[in-house]
């Protein structure tokens, strides 16, 4: 009898220890060190000559790393194409609108991976080391990405609803849908600073300036600074007819990572109204205004908050695979 004590006793220590460890802490920032030790190198290389003929790939990569993240985990789960037997989540009727550059970037760093070490590197570590690196192209921060996350063996349009932020969310819903995922104001302010690259398209924002609150046809949300307000209703005069029309999210300083982002929120030159919400509230004005005033606090934070992100719903052993292709899964008929 008090022989089992102890095993029972190690049992429970055992069970709280696994409870206590994220699923984050099996992965490291040397765990291809034996089986591919190129694998940061070759994906560096590759993603940083497509970065160079193709200066759109970056925001593209940020956006798509973020909207992989937030639905169901950081795994890939975006990249597998729709099949027969699978409407994928790519094609929810949320448009995500996978940006095919930054698609492309990954799929090209897996394939010289693939020649290198077969079978070893996830594509959802390709993608996670790709964003860090195009990020820090664009002159942004470099942080550390912890490898190890395994590929997920699903990917539904389903799951997309309700799981990404939309433009015309109140703040009380942005934080809701951080907070779901354990993320704090600051941290949504912080990511929330990826807008100071890429672009929006017109309808993402068009309810802003035509016929704002019912208003005339030219009624701008009074938020915006007229100027702004009016260069972007000639912009987007057209963008029924051709919904390809976009306007930088950062209008000062568009192929910059910089925090020019923040700047321009506090001078009405936001360009989603998600974006102007955050220097509205004062639960958010208060992060935009640090950030505006001080890079050096936006990159510590945003890295942090990167870092957080690339590690959010990881699967690991079982739970995933090791894709082939970035864009199928190894078993075709799942
Ligand atoms: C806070 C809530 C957010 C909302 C409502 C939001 C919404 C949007 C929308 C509507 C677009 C334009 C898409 C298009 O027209 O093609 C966009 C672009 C973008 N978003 Fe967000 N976003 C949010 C947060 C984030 C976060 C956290 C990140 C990354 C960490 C991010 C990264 C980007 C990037 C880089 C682009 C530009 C994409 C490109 O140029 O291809 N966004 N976002
Ligand atoms: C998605 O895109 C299709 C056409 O590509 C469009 O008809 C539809 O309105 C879009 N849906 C949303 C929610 O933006
Ligand atoms: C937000 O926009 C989407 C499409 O872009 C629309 O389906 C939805 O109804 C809008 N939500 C609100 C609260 O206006
Ligand atoms: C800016 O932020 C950094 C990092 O948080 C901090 O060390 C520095 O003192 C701040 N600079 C100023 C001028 O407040």
């Amino acid at each position: 009898m008090a022989s089992r004590l102890p095993g029972a006793w190690i049992a429970v220590l055992v069970a709280v220890l696994c409870l206590a460890s994220p699923v984050a802490a099996k992965l490291s920032t040397t765990y291809y060190q034996k089986r591919c030790p190129k694998a940061e190198q070759i994906v560096s290389d590759v993603v940083t000559s497509k970065q160079i003929t193709t200066p759109t790939t970056a925001a593209g990569a940020l956006r798509l790393f973020f909207h992989d993240c937030f639905v169901g985990g950081c795994d890939a789960s975006l990249l597998i194409s729709t099949n027969a037997f699978n409407r994928a989540e790519r094609d929810s009727d949320d448009n995500i609108s996978l940006p095919g550059d930054a698609f492309d970037a990954v799929v090209r760093a897996k394939t010289a991976l693939e020649l290198q070490c077969p079978g070893v590197v996830s594509c959802a570590d390709v993608l996670a080391l790709a964003t860090r690196d195009l990020v820090s192209m664009l002159g942004g921060p470099f942080f550390d990405v912890r490898l190890g996350r395994k590929d997920a063996l699903a990917s539904t349009a389903a799951s997309v609803v309700g799981n990404l932020p939309s433009p015309n969310m109140t703040i009380d819903q942005l934080i809701s849908i951080f907070a779901k995922r354990k993320f704090t104001v600051q941290e949504m302010v912080a990511l929330s600073g990826a807008h100071t690259v890429g672009f929006s398209h017109c309808n993402e924002f068009a309810s802003r300036i035509y016929g704002f609150n019912g208003g005339s046809r030219d009624a701008y949300d009074p938020s915006l600074n007229p100027q702004f307000a009016q260069a972007l209703q000639k912009a987007c005069a057209n963008y029924v007819k051709d919904p390809t029309i976009a306007a930088f999210n950062d209008v000062m300083t568009p192929g910059k990572f910089d925090n020019l982002y923040y700047q321009n929120l506090l001078r009405g030159l936001g360009l989603l109204a998600s974006d102007t919400a955050l220097a509205a509230d004062p639960r958010t004005k208060p992060i935009v205004e640090l950030y505006a005033a001080n890079q050096t606090a936006f990159f510590k934070d945003f890295s942090h908050a990167m870092e957080k992100l690339s590690v959010f719903g990881v699967k690991t052993g079982r739970k995933g695979e090791i894709r082939r292709r970035c864009d199928e899964f190894n078993n075709l008929s799942t």
